[in-house]
C-alpha cells in the first residue's frame, strides 16, 4: 500500500527524442529515454523529488561510490500489451529486493512512495518508448549510489536514488554454451551475491571474458566453499528439468533472489509440475545429460526471461543437451510470461501496474 504521496517536481523536454528512434530495433541499453526520476539523501532524509531531461551526472572525482562501491542496482520491465497499455512487471518486488541491497551495502532504504511513484510518473511520461513488438520491452534501471565527496573508507552521508529506461529487444538472439570453471567465483558465503550490488558484476567481467575466449556466452558459477554445486547462470537464475522435474538450485546467501525465477516456479506449482528447490551438483546435471534423465537448462532473468542452455563446458568436455525442439517446459514458461505480461492471458498472481 502506498501510504503517502511524495511531491516530484516534474521538467519536460521541449521536445522527445523518440521520434528519432525505431523503439523495436535499438540496441539493449543503449539509448535511453527522455526522462529519469531523481531523488537525493542527506542527514537521514529523501528530499527533492524530480523528474527531469536524461542527462549527464555532475559529480565530484572523490564521490565515495567511485573508490568504495556503495553502488546498487535493479532491472526490471515495462511491456506494451496487444491493446495498448503499458503494464510494469513485478514492481514492488524490485523495490523489496533494492532495500535488500541497500540494507547489506549500509545505504539507506527506498521508500514504497518514492520507488513506485517516480517509476509510474516518469514511465506514464515516456509511454511512448515502450515497443510494441512481441519480445520488446522497456528495461527499467533504478539504482542508488553514494554521491559525499569524501575520500576514505566509510558510510557514505549522501546518496541519489535515480531510474533510467531504455527500449530493449531480444537479449540473447541464439541459445547459449555456459562453462563450468573452477578457478573464480561469484560470489562466497558472509559476501554480497544475494544482493545486486555493482561489485558482483565488476568481478564477474573478466572470467565471462575468458570463458567466452572459449566460446562459451556465460559462466555456470558454482559454489565457492566446495566447487561442487551449481549456483547461477552468468546474470541469471539457473534450471534444469530432470525426470520432468523442474530442479533449480535452493536460495541462499550466495544466490541472487530472480524475481522470474519466482515467477516460473509460481508458475510451475500452480499447473503441478513438480518442482525442487535444493542443492544441484556439477555430477548430477553432466551425469543427467548424458543418460538422458536431464532434458532442458535454461537461465532465467529480467532481461533474457528465458535463455536455453544448448551445452554446458566441463574439463574440456562439451556436454551438449537435446535440441530446443525436444524441450518443452521452458518454451512453455517463457510462452506464459510472455502472454501474462502482454494481457493474452488473466495476471493471476497479480503481477502487472498499469501505467496511467
Ligand atoms: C546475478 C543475477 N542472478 C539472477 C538474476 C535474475 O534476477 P531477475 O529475474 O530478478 O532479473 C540477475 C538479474 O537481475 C542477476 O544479476
Amino acid at each position: 500500500m502506498i501510504t503517502s504521496s511524495i511531491p516530484i517536481q516534474v521538467q519536460k523536454v521541449q521536445k522527445s527524442r523518440v521520434t528519432d528512434v525505431n523503439v523495436n530495433e535499438v540496441p539493449f541499453g543503449k539509448v535511453f529515454t527522455d526522462h529519469m526520476f531523481i531523488a537525493d539523501y542527506k542527514d537521514g532524509e529523501w528530499s527533492n523529488f524530480k523528474i527531469i531531461p536524461y542527462q549527464h551526472l555532475e559529480m565530484s572525482y572523490a564521490m565515495s561510490a567511485l573508490h568504495y562501491g556503495q553502488a546498487i542496482f535493479e532491472g526490471m520491465k515495462a511491456f506494451r500489451q496487444d491493446n495498448g497499455d503499458v503494464v510494469v512487471f513485478r514492481a514492488k518486488d524490485n523495490w523489496a529486493r533494492l532495500n535488500r541491497s541497500a540494507h547489506r551495502m549500509a545505504m539507506p532504504e527506498v521508500p514504497e512512495e518514492v520507488f513506485m511513484q517516480g517509476l509510474l510518473q516518469l514511465l506514464s511520461l515516456d509511454k511512448k518508448w515502450v515497443p510494441d513488438s512481441e519480445n520488446g520491452s522497456l528495461y527499467i534501471r533504478p539504482f542508488m549510489i553514494a554521491t559525499e565527496e569524501a575520500i576514505g573508507v566509510k558510510i557514505s552521508n549522501e546518496y541519489q536514488f535515480i531510474i533510467i529506461a531504455a527500449p530493449a529487444g531480444v537479449y540473447y538472439a541464439q541459445p547459449i554454451k555456459t562453462l563450468i570453471q573452477n578457478t573464480f567465483y561469484r560470489s562466497v558465503k558472509g559476501g554480497i551475491g544475494y544482493v545486486k550490488a555493482a561489485g558482483n558484476y565488476g568481478r564477474s567481467l573478466y572470467p565471462t571474458k575468458l570463458a567466452q575466449e572459449k566460446g562459451y556466452q556465460q559462466i555456470l558459477w558454482t559454489d565457492a566453499e566446495t566447487g561442487k554445486y551449481i549456483e547461477e547462470a552468468g546474470t541469471m537464475n539457473v534450471m534444469f528439468v530432470k525426470n520432468g522435474v523442474l530442479v533449480t538450485p535452493g536460495l541462499n546467501e550466495t544466490l541472487l533472489a530472480g524475481i522470474t525465477r519466482d515467477s516460473i516456479l509460481k508458475l510451475a506449482r500452480k499447473q503441478d509440475i513438480p518442482v525442487e528447490e535444493r542443492k544441484v551438483s556439477i555430477e548430477e546435471i553432466l551425469n543427467g545429460i548424458e543418460s538422458g534423465e536431464v532434458t532442458e537448462a535454461f537461465g532465467v532473468g529480467t532481461a533474457a526471461t528465458v535463455a536455453h542452455i544448448t551445452a554446458i563446458g566441463y574439463e574440456g568436455k562439451d556436454y551438449v543437451l537435446p535440441p530446443l525442439e525436444q524441450r518443452k517446459l521452458s518454451p512453455m514458461f517463457d510462452k506464459q510470461l510472455r502472454d501474462i505480461r502482454k494481457g493474452r492471458i488473466p495476471d493471476e498472481f497479480g503481477w502487472l501496474t498499469k501505467v496511467e
